[in-house]
């Protein structure tokens, strides 16, 4: 696996600027290669700010949405109106304010009775859409966030998912929440031609300086566990998220 890069903003805005290119750059590759873009997005709040730039006619203007189709890492189980949902959030901050097709807008099923049904319909829709059945989707992009608990998509310490290597999606029980989350596992993140973490604020310091300074080898974090097989990893952090870690990691970082 090539080394991760770390890019190191000064701040939110900054960040979410970053995060903003990196996905303009990566769908226009696509689209420009194999006519067609496949980005996956996280939920939680970090990406807020992503996709409201996104949502600006300075950043979206530049998309081309008619062949960018969006997908997401993760969900929770319930209905897209609901406030946890990450669709609910991507749809009221980006997709709702873009000319994206609802066919190029491929959700997680989060209102379906049964997580597991819902996580074997996604992976149905992933093996259609990308018209594989043996071998794990390769993504354009895929942007993760990273819990404090060390968690990215919904692979939390200790659960179940984690180990799932013949599945793409998961119906995955967290502890932490009494509930089940959907999610892509790791066969499918690590598949990826891009994987870009973006962490922000001082609540991510600790576990980030954990994370960058594990010389164990347990890789007892699920983030540690993103290596993507052929494809880039990019670490994007703010100057809150980096003000734990060692000098030398934050020197090595390219400063946005
Ligand atoms: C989710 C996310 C999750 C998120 C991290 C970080 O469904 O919540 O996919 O993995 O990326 O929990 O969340 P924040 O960006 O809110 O810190």
């Amino acid at each position: 696996m090539v080394p991760a890069k770390t890019l190191l903003a000064q701040d939110f805005p900054s960040l979410c600027k970053k995060a903003a290119q990196i996905f303009l750059e990566a769908s226009a590759d696509a689209v420009r290669t194999k006519g067609v873009a496949t980005i996956a997005v996280s939920g939680g709040s970090t990406p807020k700010g992503l996709f409201e730039l996104l949502a600006e006619s300075l950043y979206a203007s530049r998309v081309n949405w008619s062949k960018t189709h969006l997908f997401w890492v993760d969900e929770r189980c319930v209905p897209p109106q609901h406030a946890d949902s990450n669709y609910g959030m991507t749809h009221a901050t980006l997709l709702s304010r873009v000319p994206i097709s609802p066919s190029n807008v491929h959700r997680m099923a989060g209102e379906m009775s049964s997580p597991q049904q819902a996580a074997k319909a996604y992976e149905n829709e992933l093996k259609s859409f990308f018209k594989l059945t043996l071998s794990p989707p390769e993504f354009d992009l895929i942007f993760l966030g990273l819990g404090e608990d060390g968690h990215t998509a919904s692979l939390f310490p200790k659960s179940e998912a984690l180990h799932d290597l013949d599945h793409w999606v998961a119906a995955n029980f967290v502890e932490k929440f009494s509930a089940h989350r959907i999610t892509l596992t790791l066969p499918v993140l690590n598949n990826a031609k891009k994987v870009v973490f973006l962490v922000s604020g001082n609540s991510k310091a600790q576990v980030l300086q954990q994370i960058f300074t594990d010389d164990s080898g347990s890789k007892r974090f699920p983030a540690q566990l993103i290596e993507p097989r052929l494809g880039d990893l990019t670490w994007l952090f703010d100057k809150d998220a980096a003000s734990k870690l060692p000098n030398e990691v934050r020197y090595q970082a390219f400063h946005l």
